[in-house]
């Protein structure tokens, strides 16, 4: 790296004579409660006792809503290092993943790094969040990042860019069916599993008193009383959905709408129980 400039947004560096436009880290509001030893088996997983020994890259498992991307940044913030999230989607190029380049106003070509190599560059953490909605192709880019190289090359900008000491990486991925296979060499690269089950009901309840916090408490114990009738009938909602639930339920309760419960359920719960 020959010169890193921090001067105003998230800056720049220059590699090889290429600079590169750095993205900002993610900042919103990460707080987790912890269940299941979740945090400790994903840092643990980012260990490093030796230069020579590559960090792993885990895959977060779970359903949608259960608090994967959650639980990724919060242990970030839990190492003290940025975390930077990328949003995978069925339309992610090999380049998106790596270095844009992008047309200025003065008719320049100015390159632009992506949350996962601006994380490489600044030893951030970088979260590929819904990994496996992304094809093949992009994924092939990213072989020798998660193998001891620790490196991308950007075809774009004709630059090899090599990751921070302290730069991590994770993807997180829920299983439902419009998602792809990934190839076997991309799988075996993206060790430990980490899977994220729905918390035990006391810690939903405390997750659910912690986001609401301005809640009307008689509002919110019905919350709590509807929604463990259902855990009592087998239906488990995610954390997502029973934060849905009360956050609407009080909107409706402060619209004056009559039975705002009722009518936050059959709006937000209806597609978990269809
Ligand atoms: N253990 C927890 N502690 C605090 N908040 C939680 C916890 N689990 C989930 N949440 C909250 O639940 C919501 C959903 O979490 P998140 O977006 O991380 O889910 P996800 O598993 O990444 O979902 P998706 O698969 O759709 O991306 C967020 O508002 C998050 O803050
Ligand atoms: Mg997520």
């Amino acid at each position: 790296m020959e010169r890193d400039r921090e001067a105003g947004g998230a800056g720049s560096v220059t590699i090889a004579g290429v600079e590169l436009v750095l993205a900002p880290p993610d900042d919103h509001d990460v707080e987790w409660i912890d269940f299941d030893a979740c945090i400790q088996r994903l840092a643990a997983a980012w260990l490093r006792f030796s230069p020579k020994e590559p960090p792993l890259t885990p895959r977060i498992i779970g359903e949608p809503g259960v608090g994967k991307t959650t639980l990724a940044c919060a242990v970030a913030h839990r190492l003290g290092r940025p975390p930077y999230i990328f949003q995978c989607t069925m339309d992610t190029r090999p380049e998106d993943l790596i270095v844009t380049p992008v047309l200025t106003a003065d008719r320049r070509v100015s390159y632009h790094a992506s949350s996962l190599v601006s994380a490489m560059i600044r030893g951030g953490i970088a979260v590929l969040d819904e990994g496996n909605r992304m094809p093949e192709r992009a994924w092939a880019s990213l072989a020798p990042l998660m193998d001891d190289r620790r490196y991308v090359e950007s075809a774009a900008a004709s630059v090899k860019i090599h990751a921070h000491p302290d730069f991590r990486l994770c993807v997180t991925m829920n299983q439902d069916a419009s998602v792809y296979e990934l190839p076997g060499y991309i799988q075996s690269r993206l060790k430990p599993r980490v899977d994220v089950l729905n918390p035990p009901w006391e810690l939903q309840e405390q997750i659910l008193r912690q986001k609401c916090p301005t809640m009307d408490a008689a509002l919110l114990a019905s919350v709590f009383e509807l929604l463990k009738q259902r855990v009592e009938r087998g239906v488990h909602d995610t954390t997502r959905d029973m934060l849905a639930l009360a956050l609407y339920a009080e909107k409706l309760r402060r619209s004056d709408v009559d039975d705002p419960l009722g009518c936050a359920a059959r709006q937000v719960l209806e597609k978990a129980d269809a």
